[in-house]
């Protein structure tokens, strides 16, 4: 029987466009070829750039099972056409202040989709890391896919900058392991404003607005981390972004809290906020635990409950409740106002849609609504001492 030799990297180009077709439909197939193979070498092209550039630090990550994924495909080899893996060492050459529009972006359309192979065992890890990331919260099952492909490994070292303050955005990233510092010059001097411990993401604010690094990124120890680029973060997020400000602008225009904001200070929260949905006494928040985010109620209605103890030291034995939350209420800052655990454990009430901040854009966007916070806070203790006597005292 004759054999018949398919080459190398065939079977993942035809795969890659019939992706792209089963996703965008086009009319006419030869127009969508035309354009998707063109812009597959300008890829190439890139790519070729990027890996003769003297660190290649996102590839070097990338670390292949063999054994897990169909490939025979040698990296090194010319006939081989991986995907762009942008780093911070190939920069965008100039850096343009203005939000970025994604209407603008029709281009974004053609973009072949970015796929970097990954093992069984990267991608469960990967899926992990990714699986409370807000910003992945609002996307649909096949977006989240299309992330999840577009991602690759980058394994960092103690004190390695992942992000400089200043450069321009290359990618987007997602914490696998490891402790970060996020340091910011103020009056010309680098200051620690904060720490990624274990999990979260950053450096997502230079890709959304167009601007340069906001803060410093620098591994406190060895980690892991998970890229995505600057085009596949765009098409994805960034669109995504646009019909998140149209679904969530009139929500957040009516929640007191943040009437103080400017309007363009409320939209940089809704870029930022995930959406969760909560089962009917679903535990949203456990009294005692660390805290990491803050929640603002989008529709149905929470219970806080607390338990206590007194001053003599006996236990409550039950949970009481203390108050409920519905739309356009919030709970969950306490804990992050004050740096201590959560004062009390919070109950979904049938379906509850809540949006979900995370700590570090609690602190960059919510810093001016602060005293009105504190204000309330001031109210939880007189709440408590009517409802359990002065003797009270919040069990952590
Ligand atoms: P970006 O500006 O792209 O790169 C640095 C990242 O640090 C930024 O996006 C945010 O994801 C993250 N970050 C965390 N805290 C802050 C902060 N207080 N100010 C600016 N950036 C911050
Ligand atoms: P946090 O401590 O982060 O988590 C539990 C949340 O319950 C708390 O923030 C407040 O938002 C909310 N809460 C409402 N009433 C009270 C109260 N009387 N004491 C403590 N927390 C309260």
């Amino acid at each position: 029987m004759m054999s018949i030799e398919i080459p190398v990297g065939l079977k993942d180009m035809l795969q890659g466009y019939t992706v792209e077709v089963l996703r965008r439909r086009p009319t006419d197939l030869v127009e969508f070829a035309i354009q998707y193979f063109t812009r597959l070498q300008e890829s190439r092209k890139h790519d070729k750039h990027a890996k003769d550039s003297p660190v290649n630090s996102a590839r070097k990550g990338v670390a292949f099972d063999s054994n897990s994924f169909e490939s025979d495909e040698d990296e090194d080899s010319d006939d081989y056409m991986p995907p762009p893996t942008p780093n911070k060492y190939s920069r965008r050459v100039s850096v343009c202040a203005e939000a970025y529009n994604p209407d603008d972006d029709e281009d974004d359309d053609f973009e072949p989709r970015v796929v970097h192979p990954k093992s069984d065992e990267q991608r469960r890890r990967l899926q992990d890391a990714c699986r409370d990331i807000l910003l992945f919260k609002t996307l649909d099952q096949e977006q989240f896919s299309e992330v999840l492909d577009g991602m690759f490994e980058v394994l960092v070292k103690p004190q390695e900058h992942i992000i400089d303050q200043g450069d321009d955005g290359d990618n987007f990233y997602v914490i696998e392991r490891g402790v970060y510092d996020i340091i910011v010059l103020i009056d010309g001097v680098g200051k620690c404003v904060g720490k990624y411990d274990n999990k979260g993401s950053f450096g997502e604010l230079a890709l959304m607005y167009n601007t340069p690094r906001a803060a410093t990124i620098m591994a406190n120890q060895e980690g892991a981390l998970w890229g995505l680029d600057r085009a596949t973060f765009h098409r994805l997020i960034v669109k995504n972004n646009a019909k998140k400000r149209k679904m969530y602008e009139a929500f957040i225009e009516c929640v007191p809290l943040l009437k103080s904001l400017e309007l363009s200070e409320r939209m940089k929260i809704v870029d930022v906020v995930g959406m969760r949905v909560f089962r009917d006494g679903e535990c949203i928040l456990t009294q005692g635990d660390k805290a990491d985010c803050f929640y603002i109620v989008e529709s149905g209605e929470v219970k806080i409950m607390i338990i206590s103890k007194t001053k003599a030291g006996q236990q409550g034995n039950a949970e009481v409740e203390i108050a409920r939350c519905s739309r356009g209420q919030y709970f969950g800052e306490l804990a992050l106002v004050a740096n201590k655990p959560r004062a009390a454990s919070v109950y979904a009430m049938g379906v509850t849609k809540c949006l979900v901040i995370d700590i570090q854009a609690f602190e960059r966007l919510l810093g001016s609504c602060k005293e009105i916070m504190k204000r309330n806070i001031s109210q939880y203790e007189n709440q408590l001492v009517a409802l359990f006597g002065s003797s009270v005292d919040l069990k952590y």
